[in-house]
């Protein structure tokens, strides 16, 4: 499809859920995902966030091969199910990406998964920005047989990216992550 359909289809069709894959309390992950969402919006991309802080507590093991319930059922539907795309924000954690999204996705399993359409961002105060954690997440979602977009960007030394406002405001940054989106628009 040539690529101004492609934005026009994404501007009118798709749902992008932006996934803060940590359940960290005042994570810069989620500060990054509501940066993506803003600037989805502003080019109205409908968009949702989900912020794994918000699972329920138990859901692990409450959600697991047979037994569920009815909160994470919805969460579910809402923020995977119903999604056309994933931005997947990661932050590094011991040289990987948190437990708590494998956990996710070992509940949800892959079928509402596949065929969807992924990117993927790391996020680290290490120079690393999750290089690897992205390597593992391409596995894993290729292994659920999802399309996973080649470029990654990779925020390293997030704590120097944020202004005393608590706002991202370094030019580059702005501009690789407005790139990002343009061309995962297209995708
Ligand atoms: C459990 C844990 C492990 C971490 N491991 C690494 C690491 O291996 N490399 C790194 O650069 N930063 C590591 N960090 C620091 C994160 O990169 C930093 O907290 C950054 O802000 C992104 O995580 P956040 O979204 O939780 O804020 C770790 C942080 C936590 C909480």
């Amino acid at each position: 499809m040539p690529y101004f359909i492609n934005i026009l289809y994404a501007i009118f069709n798709d749902m992008i859920t932006i996934i803060s894959a940590t359940n960290r309390s005042g994570s810069l992950t989620a500060k990054v995902a509501g940066l993506y969402s803003e600037l989805l919006s502003q080019i109205n991309v409908e968009n949702q966030i989900m912020d794994l802080c918000d699972l329920p507590a138990d859901f692990m093991f409450s959600n697991f091969y047979g037994s569920s319930t009815q909160p994470f059922v919805d969460i579910v539907d809402r923020y995977i199910n119903n999604a056309d795309k994933f931005i997947v924000i990661s932050p590094e954690y011991h040289g990987s990406y948190p437990g708590i999204f494998k956990a996710l996705i070992d509940c949800v399993g892959g079928e509402n998964i596949k065929t969807k359409k992924v990117t993927l961002v790391g996020v680290s105060t290490g120079r690393a920005g999750n290089l690897r954690g992205m390597e593992h997440l391409t596995a894993l979602f290729h292994h659920l047989r999802a399309e996973v977009f080649s470029s990654k960007p990779k925020l390293s030394e997030i704590h120097k990216l944020f202004n005393e406002a608590g706002e991202i405001d370094d030019s580059d940054t702005l501009k690789l992550i407005q790139n990002h989106l343009k061309n995962f628009i297209a995708f």
